[in-house]
């Protein structure tokens, strides 16, 4: 297990806005994407305590932990809503679908030379991040750090026509993976250039609901960025 993303707490968060942002109003959807299923423990809990009569394609590059999401899928008899795929959506042709959701890899650090390299998001944490948006699907639900570039996700969201929805927002201790001293010192150069934002031990975590925009649709970028840089 050892080499499987743990981190209850983000996690149950993570399932939180699934539950908040996204499956209270598509009870008609049918198909969602996402990316980084983990070891599978948010989206089934979501599915286990919501109505939801579509299917969610998973993709995870952990071996590990696409066997042990599988296993917990039979267990709950939820094949026929959450499929996990052993591979990289971002290598995929794209799959058609109404949401993509995830809870996607976005340590900063100076390669991906960390505890779990499957966990770097790039040198300023939000690559992974601003290509799955570059994706271009109509609705995305995406897990944003303040330590992780925030305002670059805010702003290419914008360029390419998304608005912000709706979001919800977690005060975290730095954990185990972001505590590791070169991500951290990494962490904290950054934040003297004024691209991560965090307090002592706390970050802010957002579960962001971005909406291609459409006339007179919310837009609470604003509000968004005011947040996760008053960190
Ligand atoms: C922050 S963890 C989230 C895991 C799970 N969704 C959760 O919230 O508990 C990110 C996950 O993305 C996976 N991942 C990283 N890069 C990936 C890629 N290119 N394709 C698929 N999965 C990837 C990692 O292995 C890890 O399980």
């Amino acid at each position: 297990m050892k080499d499987i993303f743990f981190c209850p707490e983000e996690s149950l968060f993570y399932s939180t806005c699934l539950d908040n942002l996204v499956l209270r109003n598509c009870q008609k959807c049918e198909t969602i994407v996402e990316f980084g299923s983990g070891d599978g423990s948010p989206i089934i809990n979501s599915l286990l305590r919501n109505p939801f009569n579509g299917v969610i394609h998973g993709f995870e590059l952990n071996t590990s932990a696409w066997k042990v999401a599988n296993s917990t899928i039979d267990e709950y008899n939820l094949s026929d809503k959450y499929v996990i795929y052993n591979s990289c959506l971002l290598e995929s042709s794209k799959p058609e679908a109404e949401y993509l959701i995830a809870n996607p890899p976005y340590l900063p650090a100076p390669d991906n030379d960390i505890y779990m390299p499957l966990l770097f998001g790039g040198i300023d944490g939000a690559t992974v991040t601003n290509n799955l948006l570059s994706l271009n699907y109509e609705n995305v639900l995406i897990l944003v750090s303040s330590f992780s570039n925030p305002k670059s996700t805010i702003e290419h969201a914008k360029s390419i026509g998304y608005s912000v929805n709706s979001f919800l927002v977690l005060p975290l201790k730095f954990g185990y993976y972001s505590s590791e001293p070169k991500v951290k010192k990494h962490i904290e150069e950054l934040r003297k250039k004024q691209i991560a934002f965090y307090s002592g031990e706390y970050y802010f975590l957002a579960g962001v609901f971005f909406k291609k925009q459409q006339e007179c649709s919310i837009d609470l970028s604003n509000e968004l960025t005011k947040v996760m840089t008053s960190v």
